[in-house]
């Protein structure tokens, strides 16, 4: 039988792997092997991972079983759905316990990069900024910040992390994941987990699964072969599992034909036999189609009861879901509350806030994942005249990005703008630093002139009182012919907005308030911003606006931007560019859940602006604060690009630490950055993305990211792994031991410059000649991040276990070990591989 030959293998496999020997150079202690080195997945060790507060054994099933006699049907059925939180404190959802039995209410809150309550929290550096840093350990430190502060801000259930892969640019959420790589979200998602659930919070790993992008989300049927599958986005769910998740989320799409949150095959054969999970699964948001769920293995609808509330109560009386399948859901909840120590009638106390951790860890994490792409001419770090005249411009330069939009957004304990931070370290550096700022683009708007309107009340910042309406009809002057921005700012309800008897904003919310937020979505203050772009002519409109105060009362703004403003803050930025000795340009690319972008240069003005600066200035950096790749047309011109991604609430003080070279830039890409749109893995077939007639299909196969370009011999402008230190690195003599099923890797990395320094060592593995399965020219096969001072070396170990040399054979529903001679390839990223050598994988022998 296939399964078995399989699983003995397995068990073979893992006899060889797992153990790390040796010693290091240097004197240093051994170097951790890499995540290779972990409790093996569930899958090889054929259980659960440890769980992260009590083992489930006897006593709670005893506990459980106990309950469940005890438990009503409508008690049960109110278990397994959301419902109206009575004494609500923000976050997405809420399940109300059964007191009499001491069953706790839950709450799940978002987020990825922090908890999304109303309260402030830490907003933390986005989930793919903590993955440029390639260090697990920091992983389990940035779970442990969101694990504690959502049981500080009474939270029980995180709905985290994302760990679908980035295998679109163009996806929306790219921000609130980790990589395009599996096994390093794999490595990751593992410790992310066990820091959040070390804390006591159950954590949700999310979307499971193929939600790689936003466009047609809640209706596409995802179609992945079965290697595939395994081979790419599987691999970060199975660790999560390994790592003891107590939850796990299913997604809005279809997988092969039948929606991900009714799916018996993935959510029943996948993750409940093979893997062995005894968590609940609840659906998205509104991502549940009906009652068949539950048998399928859905546990938890949400946010309400859609299906799972009279729908299953009916279903369960006419007998079309058995009173089993419900008893088994309710089984599985309270088995994990149970572990989390929930169900004991005094639920633990919930720890308080640790704002000041928080903040220390967040800026650690922006400092670590800071990925230098480009410096020449020695434009960074600032130091020296470039230190003492320095001039930064954009939006962002002036306000702080600190996240993305969706529910990923976090509402930040506070957050500097880059300006503030970079004036503070400019002045430490010199008492006579000058340091100038222009905006380049406006994105808020300018008033209205008061000139410009009859009659002429402000419209900037009105005040509608509770239960009132207001209403203005008057005359809007313009001076010129000219493409005309128009903005409301608002609180509550959108005020509707007509020129000349034609609606401009309607009074509908236009976009569902839950993927608010984000840059654009949000002015500096807070208020909801929307825009609309017009050409008009010159002279008088007509301007009709109706505000209404709703129950608690409305503010208002109505702005504008014209072709006119935006060539003079243009001007200005050139201007200020030209005046410094060099310059700081903050780009930004506001990225959200529920819309995936639709290019990859940079939006709005900003490609002309960042060509005119750098033309006025060469000693300019771009500092990217983006969701995912960018094009960069204009590289050329720069002196350095800095990608810092959605840097969190202390982001502003990270940047300058590096542009400063007070930090060394320890970040490298986990992703492959495209030269243009079109040249990429999901280029050029639009049944690979965005989908077609409702359909999509990964015909690029296991080929994801870096291994798609390396396939198709593509030359991308930043490669898998690429990032700059500021001082260089040299790799030496490379040894391969191979073990049994497995490999040691070992080399020596050198600091060759005069700086310390920080560098993230990458081992890679090429195919077996032995497997007939399609194979990835190289996979990522281990890391080390490592900082020396200059002259220093050391010795790095690698331990390469048998599931990355191994391919998933269709065949067999299995994994199967890549045996016989094998490339190993070192370096610094997954196209600069300076050491290279052979080997020969032999399978373990039978015990
Ligand atoms: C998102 C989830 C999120 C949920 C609750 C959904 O739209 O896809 O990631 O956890 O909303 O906010």
């Amino acid at each position: 039988m296939p399964e078995a030959v399989s699983r003995r293998t397995v068990m073979r496999l893992l006899g060889a792997a797992g153990v790390v020997t040796g010693a290091a150079g240097c004197g240093a202690p051994l170097p951790d092997a890499g995540p290779g080195t972990r409790a093996a997945p569930a899958e090889e060790a054929g259980r659960a991972g440890p769980p992260a507060t009590r083992p489930a054994g006897p006593g709670s099933e005893a506990r459980v079983a106990a309950l469940l006699e005890k438990l009503t049907l409508d008690e049960k059925i109110g278990l397994l759905h959301g419902a109206r939180d009575p004494a609500p404190l923000g976050q997405a959802g809420y399940v109300p316990g059964v007191p009499r039995l001491g069953i706790p209410d839950l709450r799940l809150a978002d987020g990825p990069a922090g908890v999304r309550v109303t309260a402030r929290a830490t907003a933390l550096p986005a989930p793919v900024l903590l993955a440029s840093a390639f260090d697990p350990g920091l992983a389990r430190e940035y779970g442990r910040v969101i694990g504690r502060e959502g049981r500080a801000l009474g939270q029980d259930v995180l709905l985290s992390p994302m760990v679908n892969l980035i295998r679109t640019p163009y996806a929306g959420r790219n921000f609130e994941t980790f990589s395009e790589d599996p096994k390093l979200t794999a490595d990751l998602v593992a410790e992310v987990v066990r820091g959040i659930q070390e804390e006591g919070l159950v954590a949700t790993v999310k979307h499971y699964a193929l939600n790689n992008q936003e466009q047609g989300r809640t209706t596409v049927d995802v179609v992945a072969s079965e290697q595939t599958l395994h081979e790419t986005e599987l691999r970060g769910f199975e660790s999560a599992v390994a790592a003891g998740c107590g939850s796990v989320m299913g997604a809005y799409n279809k997988v092969n034909g039948t929606w991900a949150c009714e799916n018996r095959q993935l959510l029943e054969e996948q993750l409940r036999t093979r893997w062995g999970f005894t968590g609940w699964v609840v659906s998205d948001w509104d991502a549940t189609h009906g009652t068949a769920a539950l048998t399928a293995g859905l546990d938890m609808e949400m946010p309400g009861g859609t299906h799972f509330g009279a729908g299953l109560r009916k279903a369960v009386a006419d007998g079309t879901v058995p009173v089993t399948a419900l008893d088994r859901s309710v089984r599985r909840i309270l088995t994990t509350l149970d572990r989390f120590g929930l169900l004991d009638g005094k639920p633990p106390a919930r720890p308080a806030r640790d704002a000041a951790a928080g903040a220390r860890t967040a800026r650690k994490v922006a400092v670590a994942g800071a990925v230098l792409l480009r410096n020449v001419r020695g434009t960074l770090p600032l130091a020296g005249p470039a230190a003492r005249g320095l001039a930064v411009i954009g939006p962002t330069g002036g306000v702080p990005f600190v996240s993305g939009g969706g529910s990923a957004h976090v509402v930040p304990d506070r957050a500097d703008g880059p300006l503030t931070a970079l004036r503070a370290r400019a002045a430490r550096a010199a008492k006579d630093a000058k340091v100038t700022y222009a905006l380049g683009e406006d994105l808020y708007g300018r008033p209205l002139r008061a000139a410009a309107l009859s009659p002429a009340p402000a419209l900037d910042d009105r005040r509608v009182a509770a239960g009132r309406t207001w209403t203005y009809e008057g005359v809007l002057t313009l001076p010129a012919d000219d493409e005309w921005t128009l903005l409301v700012h608002y609180t509550g309800r959108r005020p509707a907005v007509a020129l000349d008897g034609k609606e401009v904003f309607s009074a509908q919310p236009g976009v569902p308030e839950h993927f608010a937020g984000g840059l654009l979505g949000t002015a500096p203050d807070g208020l909801t911003v929307r825009r609309r772009t017009l050409r008009l002519t010159k002279g008088a409109h007509r301007l009709r606006l109706t505000a209404q105060g709703g129950a608690a009362g409305q503010r208002f703004r109505l702005r504008h931007t014209s072709g006119a403003t935006r060539a003079a803050d243009l001007d200005a930025a050139v201007r200020t560019a030209r005046a410094a000795h060099s310059v700081v340009l903050f780009a930004y690319e506001d990225a959200t859940e529920g819309r995936d972008r639709t290019t990859l240069a940079l939006p709005g003005g900003q490609q002309r602006l960042v060509e005119a600066v750098t033309a006025a200035n060469p000693r300019t950096t771009v500092v990217l604060n983006t969701s995912s790749s960018t094009t960069m047309p204009w590289l050329a011109a720069t002196g350095a690009v800095l990608q810092m991604y959605y840097p969190g609430q202390e982001g502003a003080a990270a940047t300058a630490a590096v542009l400063f070279g007070d930090e060394d830039p320890g970040g490298r890409l986990t992703q492959t950055f495209p030269t243009a749109d079109g040249v990429h893995p999901v280029a050029g077939d639009p049944v690979r993305y965005p989908g077609v007639g409702g359909r999509q299909e990964y015909t690029e196969g296991i080929h994801v990211g870096h291994r798609w370009y390396d396939a198709q011999r593509v030359v991308p402008l930043f490669p898998f792994g690429h990032g700059l230190s500021y001082t260089t690195f040299r790799y030496e003599d490379l040894r391969l031991l191979p073990g049994p099923g497995g490999l040691r890797v070992e080399f020596t990395v050198r600091n060759t410059g005069k700086r310390r320094g920080t560098e993230v060592a990458q081992v890679y593995v090429g195919p077996s000649p032995d497997l007939r399965l399609d194979q990835a020219l190289r996979v990522l096969a281990g890391y080390h991040r490592l900082t020396l001072a200059p002259g220093r070396a050391r010795r790095v170990a690698v331990t390469v276990e048998p599931r990355t040399l191994s391919s998933w054979d269709p065949a067999r529903h299995a994994w199967v070990l890549g045996t016989g001679s094998r490339t190993v390839y070192v370096g610094r990223s997954s196209r600069e591989l300076p050491l290279r050598a052979t080997t020969v994988v032999r399978e373990a022998p039978d015990r």
